[in-house]
């Protein structure tokens, strides 16, 4: 066959393509590695020298124009196939949209931003510190020195470097804010993470948050500290809320206290959290001692200061009657979306 029959042939042949498979099928016949047009440049060979550019000229020529023919109905069947499934699949624009699912802030947040936006309104500034602590600021500069017994109040995840430990309080960050600040006055909040090594239970977890207050003047006293910690726990709770203070030991407050906030209900999973007495500890606090504040540079007979160190995760299980730290951490959707 001369290239141009064979070109007639072809075209000829592809007007009565009408989809995807059969235009594939032309084109691996005309086209293809063992195709028609392959076959007819393999007969290059046996022709005699003068005629070889001539043929390999109009097979070439051949070649564009099935490319070309080939390009055209493949787009004309694109085109028919949208054409058609636009007449047939129906689409219903006034169909409501799948919704999105959206996110929330984690309820540890939630009662964080509560918390320290009570105080900013109390003028207390928030003041960052690390989770990795130093021995020296997480006991001995809180007037903890090595082997007292008071350790003992703080499980330790100790590193592998002698010295430095996950903090197990926020307190140390007094310490840095005392340094940063003497001697000037001091009311800043401290939020973080805290560390310890303790079995995990209904009310304790190894990991959870807490916000140490300080304020340190020239006549702070434990009224001041009290009217602080009523004043935070009615605007959180409301005026009825039942709150206690129980004298405490701290090595790095004195006078030391604990506040507790009533449980809201009274079942067999509240009395395990409460331990039977119907009362959640919030907090812990006190007199800042003097050789603590000694340590960050202040004068004891000048200065004067209280400190707190409150737990947001035990708040927001009063607030919602959570009645297991565990579900803070355990990342189940199911809990999460309640709020
Ligand atoms: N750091 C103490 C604790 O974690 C709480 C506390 C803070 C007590 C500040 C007194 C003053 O148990």
């Amino acid at each position: 066959m001369s290239p141009t029959d064979l070109q007639s042939q072809a075209l000829a042949e592809l007007t009565a393509c009408t989809d995807e498979p059969a235009l594939k099928a032309w084109s691996s016949k005309y086209l293809g590695k063992t195709g028609l047009l392959t076959d007819a440049l393999k007969k290059l060979g046996t022709l005699p020298a003068p005629e070889r550019p001539a043929y390999g000229q109009a097979i070439n020529v051949v070649k564009q124009a099935l490319l070309a023919a080939e390009e055209m109905k493949s787009a004309e069947i694109a085109e028919a196939g949208l054409q058609k499934s636009l007449a047939t699949d129906v689409v219903d624009v006034t169909l409501p949209g799948r919704p999105l699912v959206q996110g929330r802030l984690h309820p540890a947040t939630q009662t964080m931003r509560r918390i320290l936006s009570i105080f900013a309104d109390m003028g207390f500034q928030p003041y960052q510190s690390r989770d990795v602590e130093t021995d020296l600021n997480n006991f001995e500069l809180l007037n903890m020195p090595a082997e007292h017994p008071a350790r003992d109040m703080w499980d330790t995840f100790f590193t592998t470097t002698p010295g430095v430990i996950l903090r197990t309080h926020t307190s140390p960050g007094q310490i840095h804010a005392m340094k940063q600040f003497c001697p000037q006055p001091i009311r800043v909040v401290l939020p973080g993470m805290c560390y310890r090594f303790e079995q995990i239970s209904a009310r304790s977890e190894i990991q959870f948050q807490q916000v140490e207050g300080l304020a340190i003047g020239t006549s702070i006293t434990m009224a001041d500290l009290k009217g602080t910690i009523l004043n935070f726990v009615r605007r959180l709770f409301g005026q009825e809320r039942e709150i206690r203070f129980r004298s405490s030991y701290f090595p790095f407050t004195e006078p030391s206290i604990e506040v507790d906030v009533s449980w809201p209900v009274v079942d067999e999973a509240s009395d395990r959290l409460t331990k039977g007495t119907g009362w959640l500890e919030i907090m812990g606090a006190g007199m800042i001692h003097p050789t603590v504040l000694t340590n960050g540079g202040y004068d004891p007979a000048i200065h004067s200061g209280f400190a707190f160190g409150l737990g947001p995760q035990r708040i927001a299980m009063l607030l919602h009657g959570i009645n297991d730290i565990r579900y803070f951490w355990s990342n189940d959707l199911a809990f999460l979306e309640q709020f």
